[in-house]
């Protein structure tokens, strides 16, 4: 069973592919020439939705799409849905960083959490999508630390751990993260409906 990734992010699609029934084919988007659409929700779920139904659309495959980011309460959800471009529109995961860690300079509180939503449509009209999310709860450190992982890996410490995300191997994360979490339920999910 082919699927098309909406996503052109190869961390995401290793983190993904492996956690998928051995028999589901993952092809991202990107390699079938599909560019990725502009993201116009307000919410994760509505991103999601946008992308999984351009890359359907755009090949004629069933799609999977996640969207998903980091969330700060004391900074009212942000970066949210802009986690990536955070800093600005060409921002690096290092001027994210930067920019986080000065939002928080002072704060009292410096809960955070991770959140995946993943989205599979059957077709671009499919009216029925499976929809799966979950949160990774942690805290933003002071200092970064740990070369694994992607993103706000090396500032988003795990208390129980001891540990940030890029200190976890690919195993440990995909194991507890967000984005582990949602897959997990989202294979589940998958493997009933395309029960031969
Ligand atoms: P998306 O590609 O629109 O879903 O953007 C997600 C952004 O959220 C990424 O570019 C990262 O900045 C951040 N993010 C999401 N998941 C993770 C993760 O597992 N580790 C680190 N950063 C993440």
């Amino acid at each position: 069973m082919k699927f098309v990734l909406a996503s052109g992010n190869q961390h995401k699609a290793e983190e993904i592919g492996v956690l998928l029934p051995a028999h589901f084919e993952l092809v991202l988007q990107k390699d079938l020439g599909v560019e990725s659409p502009i993201e116009t929700g307000t919410t994760f779920i509505e991103n999601a939705i946008i992308k999984a139904k351009h890359a359907s659309l755009a090949t004629g495959l069933p799609a999977i799409a996640d969207d998903s980011g980091l969330c700060v309460p004391f900074l009212s959800g942000d970066p949210g849905i802009y986690s990536a471009r955070y800093a600005g529109p060409e921002a690096t995961d290092t001027d994210n960083l930067l920019k986080l860690r000065s939002a928080l300079e002072g704060a009292s509180d410096r809960r955070a959490f991770f959140y995946c939503v993943l989205v599979h449509m059957e077709a671009a009209e499919d009216p029925t999508p499976i929809i799966t999310e979950a949160r990774w709860e942690g805290e933003i450190a002071h200092e970064p630390s740990g070369d694994q992982g992607f993103g706000y890996d090396p500032i988003f410490r795990i208390p129980s751990l001891g540990k940030t995300a890029a200190e976890l191997s690919s195993e440990q994360k995909n194991s507890i993260s967000h984005r582990g979490q949602a897959l997990a339920a989202l294979s589940g999910l998958l493997s009933d409906r395309y029960a031969t």
